[in-house]
């Protein structure tokens, strides 16, 4: 079975951090500091309930920065070998841990082996509270090819290979990339409980499942987090977020700016991003963290502008009524 394929890279509009977050504050948006925020914001029958946490506990003890990294576009074209500039991708992982993202997003499938392996060259002896969540159970016969092997013992040996390519001794998420049409999903959690039992794994996330799913892996092992695809335009994992919510997993959408393939180019954000003066890409991902005090965004580039542009996103809050009207306008 094939998984979803990635597209080309799109461009965005260019704005740089300054300009954003004078613009940010000249369209009425707060900038919100520290990490002791209410959790939620405005609650009332009138205005909708908004996530003002900057922070979250991942199982209760890994405290991350909400706005997070996705590692995937450091590789080389349809996510396979090298980047065709290494140095530039060095250069993006080690940015943003100096813009204080410390949630990096991983896979040994993203390459395979070069996301993870240029993860250690940049950052290793890794900065304390750096959490680096990776996956395994997809493997890779070519560019923009995914097929899940979810067998125990094929899991076993992709978390050995992992924490020898980050040079770690116990990875701090390890999330399961897929489901195994071949393979019960209660057996492949039950690989990555044995290897939790073993020092290997600290706490264990899911992907793309459904509440189905993460109720039966959850009878074998505590399950902490699930990454789903979920943007303003693509909201098919609604129900997942929910159970997310409701259960205090961390959610991590993946495509949260819609991935290589963009948002709709008639994407009503335009006109909200235009009356912002900021990028659509900016908009999208304070609409994400305003959804739910459970979302983790993991916005993925290899682009050092891009980066900045991302990360200063998460310092935009949008008023109860601004969210509203994008997030009526895109739903
Ligand atoms: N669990 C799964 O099955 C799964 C699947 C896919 C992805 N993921 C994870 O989720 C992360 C995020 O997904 P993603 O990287 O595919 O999609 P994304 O974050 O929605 O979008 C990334 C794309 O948008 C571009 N981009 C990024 N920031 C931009 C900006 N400010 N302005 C304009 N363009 C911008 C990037 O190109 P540039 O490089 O030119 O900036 C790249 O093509 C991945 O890195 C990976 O860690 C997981």
């Amino acid at each position: 079975m094939m998984m979803a394929g990635f597209c080309e890279p799109h461009n965005g509009r260019s704005v740089t951090r300054r300009t954003f977050l004078g613009m940010s504050l000249a369209s009425g948006a707060a900038l919100l500091t520290g990490k002791s925020d209410p959790i939620f914001g405005a609650d009332s029958l009138t205005t909708p309930k908004m996530a003002m946490n900057t922070t979250f506990k991942l199982g209760g003890d890994l405290t991350v920065n909400r706005l997070g990294f996705g590692a995937m576009r450091v590789t080389g074209k349809g996510i396979w070998g090298w980047p065709p500039d290494r140095a530039n991708a060095l250069e993006v992982l080690r940015h943003a841990i100096e813009l204080d993202v410390d949630l990096i997003d991983t896979a040994d499938a993203y390459g395979p082996d070069t996301s993870e392996l240029l993860i250690a060259e940049a950052l290793h002896p890794y900065p304390k509270g750096l959490v680096i969540a990776t996956k395994g159970g997809l493997t890779r016969p070519g560019p923009g090819e995914w097929v899940p092997d979810c067998r125990p013992d094929y899991l076993k040996q992709a978390v050995e290979g992992s924490l020898k390519r980050l040079r770690l001794e116990r990875i701090d998420l390890y999330q399961l990339h897929a489901v195994d049409p071949k393979v019960p999903i209660e057996e492949s959690v039950g690989a990555l409980k044995q290897m939790q039992d073993a020092g290997k794994i600290r706490h264990i996330g899911l992907s793309n499942v459904d509440p189905g799913e993460i109720a039966k892996a959850r009878k074998i092992v505590p399950i902490v987090s699930v990454q789903n695809r979920y943007n303003i335009d693509d909201r098919e994992s609604e129900n997942v977020l929910e159970y997310c919510e409701k259960e205090n997993l961390g959610f991590l959408p993946w495509f949260p700016i819609g991935g290589g393939g963009g948002l709709k180019p008639e994407n009503p954000l335009n006109t909200a991003a235009t009356a912002h003066e900021v990028s659509v890409y900016q908009i999208a991902l304070a609409w994400l963290l305003a959804r739910s005090p459970v979302m983790l965004p993991i916005p993925g580039t290899s682009s050092l502008a891009h980066l900045e542009e991302n990360v200063a996103a998460a310092k935009l809050k949008l008023t109860p009524e601004e969210w509203k009207a994008i997030d009526s306008l895109a739903g």
